[in-house]
């Protein structure tokens, strides 16, 4: 569409730079035949009355009457003629009698010639002033394409009728005509001018709009990769939004099915549990199978929970919750197994850690759970987990953001398993579910906070969690 509207732009620009350079063109033609007409016509003016001043009125008065055949008198009337036009480019004069014949002509062969008069002497017999023609041999539209015309190739033919001036006859009579007057003169210089205008009007526009046309076909080759891009965009979060909206109606009813799986492996763990509790011996065959259906119906319950958690996360609630005093509750839980498994933790950062920020104080449990036991679960051998509780500077709002960082002295995360790690069932242990850190970047996301994870320079892993915090007057 936009491709169709620039040609036809570039079209209507091209055709009427065309029109401009011919009307242009054009009008300086015709300037200059104006001028031409102008000058021929005063000429004529000019040799109707010396001819009669200084011709027709000494002739008649020496010999009674004018006669051209008379060699005198036409010697007396070419040196008048050539007297007036010498150095004006005049060629082909003529001058007829009423009968068409030729009696005077600067060309000596003529005079006498008859049945050779153009039209124009017909017509100037009749006319009130000059006739002018204009003799071509070449169509000005042909001319167009040269670059330079020889001589004669237009001619201005003038044809005017000779009257004695007024005055000189009775008033009763009418003025006495003296004959036709014919002469040409070669315009070619003027008409190639006309032609070299017209042909640089043209090369000029032609240039404009020729610019015109690349800059709009440039800017609609942009125009044309920005929408392609564009759509080739729409066209990729178009099919992302489909296939995350066919996933959400997976995980609905994944959901649904563990949300429906869990009450009956509760069942399952409960009444193994109830029958181990029962049994006289132990060690035996059937307890050791009823001790496997317990721990394996926990575990699933576990992995059955961690995934709704994941999968309908909770709305956290919006208390003023002390960071430092969910840390330390779910360290306290965690300090049995962090024994012993030789694992000691130092708490750094500002001494003061009753730092509040808004939010769920059993969600933040959950997090902060998730992120102790993963350290533990990296340092199988022992080692130490620095926990940093700090304030960030406060925002515009007077909020200090509140930040805790939890590094250890494991293996680190596999460099290449970085970007993996928050994705949903990513684990490398063999009784991992890999629910544990999406779970933890769900709530605190939905706190407004963002987690880091990061190896450290010294090495050992670093989960960064960032919580945004109150005023202090909130
Ligand atoms: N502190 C850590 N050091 C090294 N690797 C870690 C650490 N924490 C997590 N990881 C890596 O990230 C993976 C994903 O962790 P996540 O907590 O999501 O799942 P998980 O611990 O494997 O299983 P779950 O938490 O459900 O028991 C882990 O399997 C482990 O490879
Ligand atoms: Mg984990």
């Amino acid at each position: 569409m936009v491709r169709r509207l620039a040609f036809i732009a570039m079209g209507l620009t091209f055709g009427l730079s065309v029109l401009v350079s011919i009307y242009l063109g054009n009008a300086a033609r015709e300037t200059l035949i104006r001028k031409n007409h102008n000058f021929a016509s005063l000429l004529a003016v000019n040799l109707n009355s010396q001819i009669f001043r200084r011709f027709a009125l000494p002739t008649r008065f020496i010999f009674g009457r004018v006669l051209l055949s008379n060699p005198e008198q036409y010697r007396g009337l070419d040196q008048v003629v050539q007297s007036i036009i010498q150095d004006l480019q005049v060629e082909n004069l003529r001058i007829y009698a009423e009968d068409h014949t030729i009696v005077y002509s600067i060309n000596p062969e003529e005079p006498g010639d008859t049945g050779t008069a153009p039209s124009s002497v017909d017509r100037a017999a009749k006319a009130p002033g000059p006739i002018f023609d204009i003799e071509e041999t070449l169509p000005y539209h042909l001319a167009f394409f040269k670059v330079s015309l020889p001589k004669n190739t237009y001619r201005l033919r003038t044809t005017y009728l000779m009257r004695a001036p007024p005055g000189y006859a009775p008033d009763d009579e009418p003025v006495p005509v003296m004959g036709i007057l014919e002469f040409s003169q070669d315009i070619t210089p003027d008409m190639e001018s006309a032609v070299h205008f017209q042909q640089l009007a043209l090369v000029v526009t032609l240039l404009g709009s020729g610019t015109l046309m690349v800059l709009l076909l440039f800017l609609v080759r942009r125009a044309e990769h920005a929408i392609a891009l564009r759509t080739a965009e729409e066209q990729r979060l178009l099919s992302e939004l489909h296939q995350s909206e066919k996933l959400a109606g997976m995980g609905r009813v994944v959901a649904s099915i563990a949300h429906e799986i869990r009450n009956p492996l509760g069942i399952i763990s409960s009444s193994a549990q109830f029958l181990l509790d029962h049994s006289k011996e132990e060690n035996t065959g059937t307890n050791k199978i009823l001790q496997a259906i317990y721990d394996e119906a926990k575990r699933l319950t576990r992995t059955v929970s961690d995934f709704l958690d994941y999968a309908r996360p909770k709305q956290p609630k919006q208390d003023a919750v002390r960071v430092g005093a969910v840390l330390d509750q779910a360290l306290s839980f965690l300090m049995p197994e962090l024994n012993a498994l030789a694992i000691s933790v130092t708490r750094a950062g500002e001494e003061d850690a009753g730092f509040r920020a808004r939010g769920d104080k059993d969600l933040l449990y959950r997090a902060f759970y998730n992120i102790i036991s993963n350290a533990a679960q990296a340092m199988v051998r022992g080692g130490d987990l620095t926990i940093t509780l700090e304030r960030l500077a406060a925002d515009a709002q007077g909020r200090r953001a509140t930040v805790l960082s939890f590094q250890d002295s494991g293996p680190g995360f596999p460099e290449e398993n970085m970007g993996k790690l928050l994705d949903p069932f990513f684990t490398t242990k063999d009784d991992g579910t890999g629910l544990g850190l999406p779970i933890v970047n769900s709530i605190i996301t939905s706190h407004g906070g963002s987690l880091e994870l990061f190896n450290a320079a010294e090495g050992g892993a670093v989960a960064r969690v960032t919580l945004p915090g109150m005023r202090d007057a909130e």
